[in-house]
């Protein structure tokens, strides 16, 4: 069963399972900052409010508390996730309304 995104201060969507939290986000049209996509780097980390998330490698990029890197993880619950920008700002979605 799919879990649940929460965006503390947005919405809530059901991420495809095989995809890494960063590419679910990035069908959201959310653009987060992001190098390696690998877990080396750390630049792409982001604040995990509530739930589990799992590795299937384990990162090389240190990790604090409280934060996960989305380019490498997959929720293990629903989750809730704290962006590092308002949502409006990391949106790629013209309004053609
Ligand atoms: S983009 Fe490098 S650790 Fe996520």
């Amino acid at each position: 069963m799919a879990n649940i995104v929460k965006i503390v201060d947005g919405y809530s969507f059901l991420p495809r399972s095989e995809h890494t939290l960063l590419e679910a986000l990035e069908h959201q049209d959310i653009e987060l900052e992001y190098q390696c996509r690998q877990g080396f780097c750390g630049c792409c980390q982001i604040q995990l409010v509530e739930g589990e998330i799992e590795y299937r490698e384990e990162p090389i990029a240190y990790v604090p508390e409280g934060k996960i890197l989305p380019c490498c993880c997959h929720p293990l619950s629903d989750i809730t996730i704290e962006l590092p920008q308002p949502l409006h700002m990391l949106q790629n979605k013209q309004s053609t309304a």
